[in-house]
C-alpha cells in the first residue's frame, strides 16, 4: 500500500527548480557560514552545495537538513559531483586555499588561479547562464581569473570585493559616533586587501558629509586621527585569523545579502569587483571593486563617483598593482 497515495492525489510533479537556484563551491568555513545565512534569511528555494571533499559536504547537509524547522526554505543537496549544480541562476565561489596568519592575500594568487581555472569551466558546463560571485582570495585577481575561464560577459562576473571592508568600516565608524551602523553612508574600493581605499570624501551620516563640516576628516593633517579606522579595516582579517584561524561570519552574511539582491532582483548597490575597463582612465580588463547595482542580470550599473583627486591616483595606483598580479597568473 503506497500511504502517499491515500493522502494525496498528485496531479502534477513537484517543481524542482524554480530559477532560482543558487551553488556555493567549497564547504569550508566561509562556503557553510554564506550557506546558514541564505537558509535564514530565505535567499534560496534551491541550495546546493559542492565541494571536492563529498563526505564533508554531505555531512553538512545532512547536519542542516536537522535544522530545516527553523529555515526559510529547507531544500539543500550536496556533494562531490557538479551536476548537481546544473542550472544554477547563481554560483558562489569560496573554494581555495586561504591565508595562514601574516600572509598576504596576494600571495595566494596562482594557487587558487589553478583552482579557478579547473571549476569554473565545470560551472558553466552545467549552467552556461549563470552569474558568478566569487569570494576566493585575492578576490579581485580570482573574479578576473573566473571571467577569462568561464567565457561568460562581464555582468555576469563578479566578485565579493569590499563589501566586506565596506560593512567593518561602517562598524568602526559606527561605534564612535555610537550609532547604527546601517545609518552610516561611506565606501571602500581598489581591492579587497591591504591596497584598499576609504572614501572619506563618501562618509554622510543622516545627510551630512562629514567633510564639509571637517575637510581634515580622514586625511593625513586631521588631528583627530579617523585614518586609524582604516588601518583597522585592512588589518581586521588578519586580528580575527591570529584569534580563531580565519574569518566566516561577516563574509558569510555579506554575501548572503548580495546573493539576494543578485536572485530578487533587489537593484542595491554593492561595492563589487566589476571590470574596470572604461572608468576612472583605467584602460585594461581590471577587476576592481566598485560600488555597483546588483539585480538578476547582474550588475546593471556602476556608480559613477565623484573622487578627489587623491582618491582617484590612489584608485587608478591601486588598479596598477592589480593588473601587474593578473599579468603573472598563468591560466
Ligand atoms: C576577510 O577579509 C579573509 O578575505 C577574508 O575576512
Amino acid at each position: 500500500m503506497n500511504i502517499q497515495n491515500k493522502i494525496f492525489w498528485r496531479d502534477q510533479p513537484h517543481i524542482e527548480n524554480i530559477g532560482d537556484k543558487i551553488s556555493i563551491v567549497g564547504a569550508g568555513m566561509v562556503g557553510m557560514s554564506v550557506a546558514v545565512s541564505m537558509l535564514g534569511t530565505g535567499v534560496t528555494k534551491n541550495l546546493v552545495l559542492v565541494d571536492a571533499f563529498g563526505d564533508k559536504v554531505k555531512g553538512e547537509v545532512l547536519d542542516l537538513q536537522h535544522g530545516a524547522l527553523f529555515l526559510k526554505h529547507p531544500r539543500i543537496q550536496g556533494g562531490n559531483d557538479f551536476s548537481a549544480t546544473q542550472g544554477s541562476k547563481l554560483c558562489i565561489i569560496t573554494a581555495g586555499v586561504r591565508q595562514e596568519p601574516g600572509e598576504s592575500r596576494l600571495s595566494l594568487a596562482q594557487r587558487n588561479a589553478d583552482i579557478m581555472a579547473k571549476l569554473v569551466p565545470e560551472l558553466v558546463k552545467h549552467s552556461p547562464d549563470t552569474m558568478i560571485l566569487m569570494v576566493g582570495n585575492p578576490c579581485d585577481v580570482m573574479t578576473y581569473v573566473a571571467w577569462k575561464a568561464s567565457g561568460l560577459p562581464s555582468h555576469k562576473v563578479m566578485g565579493a570585493g569590499t563589501t566586506l571592508d565596506t560593512q567593518r568600516f561602517k562598524v568602526a565608524l559606527s561605534r564612535k559616533f555610537n550609532l547604527n551602523p546601517a545609518n552610516i553612508h561611506a565606501w571602500i574600493i581598489g581591492e579587497h586587501g591591504d591596497n584598499s581605499i576609504a572614501l572619506w570624501s563618501s562618509v554622510n551620516i543622516g545627510g551630512i558629509r562629514i567633510q564639509q563640516i571637517n575637510s581634515k576628516f580622514g586625511t593625513d593633517e586631521d588631528p583627530e586621527n579617523w585614518m586609524e579606522l582604516h588601518k583597522d579595516v585592512i588589518g581586521a582579517a588578519q586580528a580575527i585569523q591570529e584569534l580563531k584561524g580565519y574569518t566566516n561570519w561577516g563574509v558569510g552574511m555579506s554575501v548572503a545579502a548580495m546573493a539576494k539582491a543578485l536572485i530578487t532582483n533587489k537593484l542595491t548597490i554593492y561595492p563589487v569587483s566589476v571590470n574596470a575597463k572604461g572608468r576612472y582612465g583605467i584602460e585594461e580588463d581590471i577587476f576592481i571593486p566598485l560600488p555597483s547595482v546588483l539585480g538578476s542580470n547582474g550588475i546593471t550599473d556602476v556608480v559613477h563617483l565623484n573622487l578627489n583627486e587623491r582618491e582617484l591616483t590612489d584608485l587608478q595606483n591601486t588598479a596598477k598593482l592589480l593588473k601587474q598580479v593578473q599579468d603573472t597568473i598563468k591560466i
